[in-house]
């Protein structure tokens, strides 16, 4: 039974909820006006001394720092509206995977795609699972350190199951860790919330798929996800095999 403690503290939660989703809607536009305004100077960069696009890059790496916070903080306070569309699983890994490339190569990471052509569309909601994606690319960039190698898989598990996996050869994940990562803001980065597996777990309910991952101290992790292929079209698949 709940007491009146509970009560005063659901309301409490409540209200930093309501608040929290009114600060992120807030420093949505000023944000999006400093961006544009650092895409216009990336335009420009030829013109610019040496110095001024290195300013600039750093300031992008921060931006797309926040606007990764703020991303994970509104998934958690919104309620869950579902946008759900014909999509392609490969599609949106190629977004995600080109919306990363320029801090991969900054870290000097090269990340791979191997996607199976012949996966049906599915009927997902395109913003959440490209949220996924980015954590788990953004995680699996984090790990690395000196030539880091990233592959992204798309295949079918027969008979039931389309699986997106990413494996990295970072840092691993050691015994007494594998329990915690999943726990909302566990962390074990000096600037990590530790709210990107918990806001991917979270999504990806809404679709009935697993997320999972194997991994090895010193070697490496593999995160998968297994998507059930009844949310695909599979009529889909007949016809792009016959084309
Ligand atoms: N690919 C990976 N390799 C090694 N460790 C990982 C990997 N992915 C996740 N982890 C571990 O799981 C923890 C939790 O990950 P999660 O994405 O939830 O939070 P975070 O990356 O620490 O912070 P945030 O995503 O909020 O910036 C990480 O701090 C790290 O210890
Ligand atoms: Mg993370």
């Amino acid at each position: 039974m709940s007491t009146v403690d509970d009560k005063v503290q659901d309301n409490k939660l409540q209200i930093i909820g309501k608040l929290t989703a009114s600060l992120i809607h807030e420093i949505r536009n000023p944000l999006s006006a400093i961006k544009l305004n650092l895409d216009y100077l990336s335009m420009i960069e030829q013109e610019l001394p040496k110095e001024v696009n290195e300013s600039v890059d750093v300031c992008k790496d921060a931006l797309l720092r926040i606007q990764y916070l703020i991303d994970n903080m509104f998934t958690f306070t919104k309620r869950n509206v579902k946008g759900d569309q014909k999509c392609s699983l490969n599609e949106i890994t190629k977004n995600a995977v080109g919306m990363m490339k320029a801090n991969a190569d900054r870290r000097y990471v090269n990340i791979q795609l191997d996607l199976d052509e012949k996966l049906p569309f599915g009927y997902f909601d395109k913003s959440k699972l490209l949220q996924v994606f980015l954590n788990l690319i953004t995680n699996a960039i984090e790990s690395c350190n000196d030539r880091g190698e990233i592959k992204i898989r798309t295949y079918f598990e027969i008979p039931d199951y389309i699986i997106w996996e990413i494996e990295d050869n970072g840092v691993g994940i050691g015994e007494e860790d594998k329990e915690k990562i999943f726990q909302d803001f566990y962390t074990s980065k000096e600037k990590g919330t530790g709210l990107g597996l918990s806001v991917c777990k979270m999504l990806l309910k809404d679709y009935q798929a697993d997320l999972n991952f194997e991994s090895e101290l010193g070697k490496g992790t593999r995160f998968f996800i297994k998507f059930n292929s009844n949310l695909m079209d599979v009529n889909d698949e007949i016809q792009n095999i016959n084309n």
